[in-house]
């Protein structure tokens, strides 16, 4: 399982962070950047991420921001990307089960480290549940 990975300067910390405990989890890991806490533009790195994973290069996405709202509003403009934002492990579980997120979404200034990875190991290890929420899926792209 190869999962790309991008952050703008709120959320570097946690990045270079997730890539340390994902490669230890035995994941391949791409890095999209940034790797500086220099003030940056989150959809300079986000639209590199949700092009790899659109192009199967990545098989899943986290990206990570001050709020996550950047990241998952440059990530959704991408037809082939449901980026879901998640705050607590319940949220990272329902984002897989319900939504089957292709990318995840992080808050870096609102949760603290150890929450950001509880939500991606029960993100990673929930499984989506199909059937109505297929259903449901499908009616994004419809229009
Ligand atoms: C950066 O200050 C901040 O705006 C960004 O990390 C993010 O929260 C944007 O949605």
């Amino acid at each position: 399982m190869k999962i790309g990975l991008c952050s703008d300067h709120a959320g570097v910390e946690y990045k270079a962070k997730l890539i340390s405990y994902l490669l230890g989890k035995g994941y391949e890991v791409v890095n999209f950047g940034t790797d500086s806490t220099e003030s940056c533009d989150y959809p300079d790195f986000a639209h590199p991420l949700a092009t790899a994973v659109e192009k199967g290069e990545c098989d899943l996405g986290i990206a990570i921001c001050g709020t996550g709202n950047g990241m998952a509003i440059t990530l959704n403009h991408h037809k082939g990307i449901r980026a879901g934002l998640a705050w607590n492990t319940a949220i990272g579980e329902l984002v897989k089960e319900h939504n089957n997120a292709n990318v995840l979404v992080l808050p870096a200034r609102f949760i603290s480290y150890r929450m950001a990875v509880s939500i991606v190991r029960t993100w990673l290890n929930t499984e989506f549940a199909g059937g109505r929420h297929q259903r449901r899926i499908d009616k994004i792209t419809a229009c």
